[in-house]
């Protein structure tokens, strides 16, 4: 028989591939992921609603010599990625159960040097807009953490969160090389998903959505 929720919360306080609030470690991560943790000077690489943390893993086995965060909020979920790192002595991978709404309480200026969204929720009422991963609130916490020249990287089936996205960026004066394309399998990006799939965008290819993608990085901001 599989885990239960509750043997899920008791798995991820014991395993050292999740930090979270109630651990020591939580609350001296901020700026200290690289000697803290990964203890290595490498690039630090987030995945923001990483769900089972396909991307954090997909990545961390394809590029060794750089260190992957998966963020989400559902405990539950990222089990899977830890017990898949924990499996595979993953030791370029992380998980952090908080909201993506907090992460300047764990990450500092210009501490990351990547971020990929994956499939986050739409929020398609008009009302939940600010809870839009690409709302600009969100965009200038990311700002915030990235180094400059920083890469952000969203991947969604939701054509009305990715034409709010697209809209989104235009109007922020310092979003650079803003590349993008409805249909990811049949475009020249392609590649660059590193053909990396996650659980929802299974469910979506399933059924026949294209799946959107697009790619920015930030001017240099103040601070640097
Ligand atoms: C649609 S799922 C996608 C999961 C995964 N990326 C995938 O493609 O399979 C969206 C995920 O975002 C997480 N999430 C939504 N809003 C969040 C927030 N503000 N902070 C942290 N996690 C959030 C949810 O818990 C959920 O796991």
């Amino acid at each position: 028989m599989g885990r239960s929720k509750l043997d899920k919360f008791k798995d991820n306080e014991l395993s050292r591939y999740v930090v979270q609030p109630g651990k020591k470690i939580f609350e001296q991560i901020k700026g200290n992921w690289r000697n803290l943790y990964f203890k290595n000077e490498n690039d630090l690489v987030l995945e923001l609603a990483c769900g089972r943390g396909e991307y954090t893993i997909g990545l961390a086995r394809a590029f060794p010599d750089r260190n992957f965060i998966g963020v989400d909020i559902k405990g539950p979920r990222i089990w899977r990625g830890m017990k898949t790192a924990e499996e595979e002595k993953l030791i370029n991978t992380g998980f952090l159960r908080g909201h993506i709404q907090n992460l300047e309480a764990c990450f500092d200026d210009n501490e990351v040097d990547e971020i990929w969204i994956t499939f986050p929720d739409p929020r398609p009422k008009g009302r939940d807009e600010r809870r839009r991963l690409t709302h600009p609130r969100f965009l200038d916490i990311y700002r915030n953490i990235l180094k400059p020249g920083g890469q952000v990287r969203l991947k969604t089936d939701n054509h009305d969160l990715f034409e709010y996205s697209l809209e989104v960026l235009s109007s922020e004066g310092d979003v650079l090389d803003l590349v993008f394309t409805r249909d990811l399998y049949n475009s020249k990006y392609l590649a660059e998903h590193y053909g990396i799939q996650t659980n929802y965008e299974k469910r979506y290819l399933e059924e026949g959505t294209e799946i959107k993608y697009l790619k920015f990085r930030f001017n240099a901001h103040d601070g640097i």
